[in-house]
């Protein structure tokens, strides 16, 4: 078995991270909008530091972004350049709902994401929709706590029926939550939670996550109504925990800190709350409110397929003296002695991808789809101004050549692929420009400055390359 023929190549962005027109059309200020570059983007975004306005003090890169706003035409044309056969974007929900809780959408937001899926279709490329990419309206966050409160499934739901309503031929597949793990991770920057000081926090992501799962099922019931052909994906921040040594209590704690990851996509998929979550919740006294209607939502809709982001394997162990992290990201690590770092200290595990390949494909026996992959590193311009990125090739041969081999010997059935940052955007966990993922370079720097130009890097062809092969030509 090889790829299959309708193989879904392309790139993925989120709208937090490259549209910016923050205030144009409308639209309302999200969480994502209010985090901050610099040193204290960490404690906003893990919802310690509280930040509900744009300040003075700060810098909020998200407010601009790479302006795809104005520059959407140039990017799709570069993108069907390469070949793309699908685009993984995501809507910024207050575009639409700006307050959150409006009973109407924003026309002049619904006719913006119109004329870019209708471009996007003038050149074949199939739109994968992610419906939340860890934004949600501070209208909600303010007024309602954000996730916390059940209410906000119902503004979801409003919401996501706008867009599956009219959007319907032109936008088939959908993504409820961007990496719903991260909810544990990230709690402000993912779901728009922040915590009060002696609130147990636990119990406001479990409940929090709680109501992200209902929504889930719930928008994923709506969007078969109105049209069968939609195929709704749940999405999760990957990459599987490797046990520090083969002592057993690494093993296990392996087990563990993988289960806290797919006790997500485990209700997504299966439709029930798995056994290990039911007894851990009882044992660290969480108490998650459910309505005697979820159970049935969750059951009757779980979603049509898996996808996934991955950058690398996590490695844990049970012994506090072993300690040594890998550098820099959200998800903790400790660091794999066997494997290389990027630039940015995320480690480079090609195996690790077919390995979580087979882990899912074993765990749901759903179609998967890797939504996100890719090398974040610093980009120099030659003297002539190219970026020769092979190490960034490599980093992609690697990966596209692993993900064959789960295919291709191992029988995982895979729908897809999108490199992340096809064109070079805001880092989520720094907030800045200069960690770049892109095969299309974009002139700008972390302060902000810069003309916005775009320009092919070398990989830029090496990708259509393989678009056009179908992954034979590496
Ligand atoms: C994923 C997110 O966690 O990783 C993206 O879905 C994010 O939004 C990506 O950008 C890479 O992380 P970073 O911090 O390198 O941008």
């Amino acid at each position: 078995m090889s790829l299959r023929k309708d193989f879904l190549w392309g790139g993925a962005t989120a709208a937090n991270q490259c549209e910016g027109g923050y205030d144009l059309g409308g639209r309302g200020l999200a969480n994502v909008d209010l985090i901050p570059s610099g040193e204290d983007r960490r404690a906003v975004f893990t919802g310690k530091m509280k930040m509900f306005e744009v300040d003075q003090e700060h810098h909020y890169p998200a407010l601009e972004g790479i302006d795809m706003y104005h520059h959407y035409l140039e990017d799709i044309r570069l993108f069907a350049e390469m070949g793309f056969k699908t685009y993984r974007m995501s809507i910024s929900w207050s575009r639409i709902f700006p307050n959150g809780d409006e009973k109407e959408a924003n026309e002049a937001g619904l006719a913006f994401y119109e004329k870019i899926f209708k471009e996007c279709k003038k050149y074949n490329i199939e739109p994968l929709v992610t419906l939340s990419h860890f934004d949600i309206p501070m209208g909600l966050v303010k007024d309602y706590g954000s996730w916390r409160n059940r209410k906000v499934i119902d503004f979801y739901t409003n919401y996501c029926k706008s867009v599956f309503t009219r959007y319907k031929g032109l936008v088939k597949y959908w993504l409820t939550f961007n990496e719903i793990n991260m909810l544990q991770h990230a709690p402000f920057l993912a779901a728009g939670l922040y915590f009060e000081t002696g609130e147990n926090e636990e119990q406001v992501k479990y409940q929090a996550a709680h109501h992200q799962l209902v929504a889930s099922a719930s928008v994923t019931k709506i969007a078969h109504e109105i049209d069968p052909e939609n195929k709704i994906g749940c999405m999760l921040a990957g990459g599987t925990n490797y046990p520090y040594s083969c002592r057993p209590e690494d093993y296990f704690l392996a087990i563990q800190k993988d289960r806290d990851n797919y006790f997500f996509i485990d209700v997504q998929a299966r439709g029930v709350y798995p056994n290990y979550a039911l007894k851990k919740l009882q044992k660290d006294g969480i108490k998650v409110e459910m309505e005697p209607e979820d159970t049935l939502i969750l059951k009757e809709n779980t979603c049509d397929f898996v996808s996934f982001s991955y950058y690398s394997s996590r490695v844990v162990s049970a012994n506090p003296d072993e300690n040594e992290e890998t550098a820099a990201n959200i998800y903790k690590s400790i660091k794999n002695p066997y494997l290389e770092s990027s630039d940015f200290g995320w480690q480079i595990d090609p195996l690790g991808l077919r390995a979580s390949l087979n882990v899912l494909y074993d765990r749901y026996q759903k179609p998967l789809f890797i939504v996100e992959n890719g090398l974040g590193a610093y980009d120099t311009p030659d003297q002539n101004g190219k970026i020769n990125d092979d190490y960034r090739i490599e980093y992609i041969r690697k990966h596209i050549e692993a993900f064959k081999v789960a295919v291709e010997e191992d029988g995982v059935d895979l729908l897809g692929y999108t490199t992340w940052g096809c064109i070079d955007l805001l880092s989520a966990t720094k907030g800045e420009m200069s960690k770049r993922y892109g095969f299309i370079y974009v002139d700008k720097d972390d302060e902000g400055n810069g003309t916005l130009k775009r320009s092919k890097k070398k990989s830029f062809d090496w990708y259509k390359k393989v678009i056009e092969s179908n992954g034979e030509l590496l």
